[in-house]
């Protein structure tokens, strides 16, 4: 085991930097919105790109099989999933990736599939390939945000044609289960549903549950599934575009051999060799950031069990995402909006990820116990 450890950046440098968590607010908010840590990037991959800008090393990108590779050991490592490299098909982010993926097994209308409360941008790309969003909500906190398998066979037996699922899941810290994903895949077999599965925060998955592959699930779940996904979460990568889909059969190999190969140029070189080095040398940093992460999510829920006693929050399984229902507090139809203008700090509003989720915000916590202890103070002066 490594012995790295991951420190957050002190807040006033943290204000300097140039990202949208730190240039969409006035100075005096703190903000705690947008899937980005405040940590330092993994040594090796900081190496690399300082490598490359001092030697002027920044053209296009041409064939970079490092990325596959790396990943394919990666993921057997961890996950005990093989991946053919061949299979692993560079594109610009994960949001590229999947609108490409949907333009391409899709028809304008078509019914697409997704499952409340989830990240935002599953409806922006499903808008931008028009094609029909159809919601089966997860099932409430006191259900342990139960799975609707009635309610999603329902939808697959209405027409759906693409299940796009957040695997594990944002904003819930959900991980799915090999017994959940196999329900899943017999009933996309009998309805002839295609699973696209975003599995970007995987690697950030806490020790105590293990992260399952889609594509690992079986035959079938490769003969109907897609995954699409990156180094960027998991690395803190976002601003250097790269991001990769994988599939693993046939006939899913045959479908999207129709993605346009520019999907490939699109991405950056830097982006393309830091997530190679992230797979192949960055396991130890990760590590380092999963433990900083561990005492994170369970310090933030020492702090609002002792300050904001009414509030719920589930430790997550993974990432660095509390959802948090601040109803018992009584901020009104906006809480974000109130919190924001009355107590000058940011958060994703819950609205964004379900029209029934007006009382939640979505908390970051990859960041300092200060800024976490700050943001409570302000929560509880905004009451
Ligand atoms: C589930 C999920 N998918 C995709 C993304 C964004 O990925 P990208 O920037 O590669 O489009 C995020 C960002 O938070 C996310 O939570």
């Amino acid at each position: 085991m490594s012995n790295i450890v991951v420190t957050p950046i002190p807040l006033a440098q943290m204000r300097t930097h140039r990202s949208t968590k730190w240039r969409d607010f006035p100075a005096d908010v703190l903000p705690l919105p947008v899937a980005e840590m405040d940590f330092e990037i993994a040594e090796p991959i900081r190496t690399l790109l300082l490598e490359m800008v001092s030697h002027s090393d920044l053209g296009y990108l041409g064939s970079i099989p490092e990325v596959g590779t790396s990943f394919a050991k990666f993921a057997q490592m961890r996950w005990n999933w093989t991946v053919d490299p061949e299979q692993v098909h560079i594109v610009t982010d994960v949001g590229v990736g999947v609108v490409e993926v949907l333009r391409v097994l899709t028809q304008p209308g078509d019914k697409v599939l997704i499952n409340s409360p989830v990240y935002h941008n599953f409806s922006t790309w499903i808008e931008e390939t028009h094609v029909t969003k159809v919601d089966v909500p997860f099932g409430d906190v006191n259900s342990g945000y139960a799975i609707d398998f009635d309610g999603i066979e329902n939808a697959y037996k209405s027409g759906v044609k693409i299940h796009l699922l957040c695997s594990p899941h944002n904003p819930l810290g959900r991980v799915y289960s090999r017994a959940e994903l196999l329900k899943l895949v017999a009933l996309a077999k009998e309805y002839n549903v295609i699973i696209i599965s975003d599995e970007i925060h995987a690697p950030l998955t806490f020790s105590e549950t293990q992260f399952i592959p889609f594509l690992s699930v079986g035959q079938d779940a490769q003969d109907l599934g897609v995954t699409v996904t990156a180094a960027s979460k998991a690395w803190n990568l976002a601003g250097l575009k790269c991001a990769f889909v994988v599939s693993q059969s046939e006939t899913m190999n045959s479908k999207l051999a129709a993605l346009p190969e520019a999907t490939h140029y699109r991405a950056s070189l830097l982006g393309a060799f830091a997530t190679a080095t992230a797979f192949a040398e960055g396991g130890d940093w990760l590590d380092g950031a999963l433990r900083t992460l561990d005492e994170n999510r369970h310090f933030l829920k020492t702090l609002l069990s002792e300050k904001l006693p009414t509030v719920t929050y589930e430790i997550p399984a993974c990432s660095y995402l509390a959802w948090i229902d601040l109803a018992s507090l009584n901020l009104g139809d906006n809480p974000a909006k109130t919190l924001l203008e009355k107590g000058r700090v940011a958060f994703n509003p819950g609205e964004s990820f379900s029209p029934n989720a007006q009382q939640y915000i979505r908390l970051n916590f990859a960041t300092g116990h200060d800024v976490l202890e700050e943001a409570v103070n302000r929560i509880i002066k905004s009451l």
